[in-house]
């Protein structure tokens, strides 16, 4: 029903255009990447047939939310001074000006079982001085904070779990000041995500404080399916690790959801892992790149701290932040492979303004020239557009047409803007 309605939009939007050229007036009608007539198709190729379905309407998450997580580098090694110290360093480094603004404590925050009255208390010896003097510490320097529970008995590291205590918690963690929570799925009794998920959401309303809710069930229900209106954001797959194939594997599953992503609600890959190790400058350059086409969580795993200067220069890429935090909020998606093993892969997606974002993304284990046609990217053929290469900051074509290509070293990523040219006569 709801692709039959995307169809008649698109002839509606056709109308449209024709009465828009003799106004004078931009009609934007049905999906919103249907801009002029310099789209070849783009419904058949950037589907967003269930755009819109899903988001929860509590005002958050009108892009995808950027900030830090302390998992990936300290998982239970933290304390309230990594906490505020990240804090710091988020500002020091510049990163909370350029939107990285969540500051995510995971699991291990809290004692290991609640007080007399049934209340989570933080860990006495991690988190001396509570919750809410930290929520204040942070507030101050103008970021957020959030906070880690689950929706089990016990969390995965075996702390208190929030399941049967959804509105107690909820409540709780309002009062302390908190501003986003991420909620996983260990020890959950064999109860369906769908029963146990749900709850939290009404409890974290009830409060009347606006927490961004995060859900963490790995994908294993496929929540872009039924995750109707329960949360800001929702894990697709297992837990991501400091590797090349985990990388490239999660972006390949989370793909999959491409078209139920939209303001106040996002597919989830789970949080990044650049600056940890594991991976090369181009593979975690790659990395950001397609969490940022994606419209994934910019949620940053490692010791801010502590970053190198490559680091810090790919997280703090404004261009490419600014793909991921465009206003459309249309998710990027795999639209070509070719080579061995399909490893020249070219991903793209509609920006507002009727530009693009396209990566050309290798994942061959050798340098290679990769080619973006613009029939894959839905643009008319005689269609020509400017090329702007995000990591290079500069425009490497001005006047493209019908395709253009570039070198990309082994498992780089390279990313460009496409602000192809509206012209007026319809093929
Ligand atoms: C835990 O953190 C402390 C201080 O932040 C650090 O000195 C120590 O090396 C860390 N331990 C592990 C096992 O990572
Ligand atoms: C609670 O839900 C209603 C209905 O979706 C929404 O309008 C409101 O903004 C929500 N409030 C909070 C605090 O999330
Ligand atoms: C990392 O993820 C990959 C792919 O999912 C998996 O094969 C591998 O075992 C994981 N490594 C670790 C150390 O968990
Ligand atoms: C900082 O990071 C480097 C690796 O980039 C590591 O060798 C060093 O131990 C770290 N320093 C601290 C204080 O954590």
């Amino acid at each position: 029903m709801v692709s039959g309605k995307m169809f008649l939009w698109g002839f509606v939007a056709v109308l449209c255009f024709f009465s828009a050229l003799l106004s004078g007036v931009a009609a934007r009608m049905g999906p919103p990447i249907l801009d002029g007539d310099i789209w070849r198709s783009p419904e058949h190729i950037f589907d967003t047939s269930n755009y819109g379905r899903l988001q929860l309407n509590n005002g958050l998450g009108r892009t995808p939310q950027m900030g830090w997580n302390s998992w990936n580098f300290f998982a239970c090694n933290i304390s309230e001074t990594v906490i505020k110290d990240t804090a710091d360093s988020l500002i020091s480094t510049g990163l909370a000006a350029l939107g990285y603004v969540y500051v995510n404590i995971d699991d291990c925050w809290s004692a290991p079982s609640r007080d007399m009255k049934g209340n989570l208390v933080a860990d006495p010896r991690t988190f001396p001085s509570g919750i809410k003097a930290l929520a204040d510490y942070i507030h101050e320097k103008g970021l957020k904070l959030g906070i880690y529970s689950d929706a089990g008995a016990f969390t995965c590291q075996v702390r208190p779990g929030s399941l049967f205590h959804e509105q107690n918690d909820a409540e709780l963690f309002a009062s302390w000041g908190v501003d986003y929570i991420k909620y996983d799925n260990c020890f959950n009794l064999g109860i369906k995500p769908e029963e146990r998920y749900p709850p939290m959401r009404d409890a974290l309303n009830a409060t009347g404080r606006a927490i961004f809710y995060s859900l963490c069930e790995w994908g294993v229900d496929e929540p872009a399916l039924w995750a109707g209106k329960v949360g800001n954001s929702w894990r697709t797959t297992d837990d991501i690790n400091d590797s090349w194939v985990s990388m490239t594997t999660i972006a390949d599953l989370n793909d999959k959801w491409a078209s139920y992503a939209g303001p106040g609600g996002w597919n989830d890959p789970d949080m990044l892992e650049v600056g940890n190790g594991g991976m090369t400058h181009q593979e975690y350059r790659a990395h950001f790149s397609i969490w940022a086409l994606m419209k994934a969580p910019l949620l940053i795993g490692c010791d801010v701290r502590n970053m190198t200067t490559e680091t810090l220069e790919i997280l703090s890429n404004e261009e490419v932040i600014a793909v991921n935090q465009d206003p459309l909020g249309i998710q990027g998606r795999k639209v070509s492979v070719s080579g061995e093993n399909g490893c020249e892969q070219v991903w793209a997606g509609p920006l507002s303004g009727g530009r693009l974002a396209v990566a050309l993304w290798n994942r061959c284990s050798s340098v290679v020239s990769i080619t973006a046609r613009w029939e894959t990217l839905g643009l008319h053929t005689s269609t020509s557009s400017s090329v702007r290469d995000l990591w290079k900051h500069e425009v490497i074509e001005e006047n493209a047409v019908e395709s253009f290509e570039a070198r990309v070293d082994a498992h780089d990523c390279r990313v460009f803007v496409l602000a192809p040219e509206v012209s007026y006569s319809v093929a």
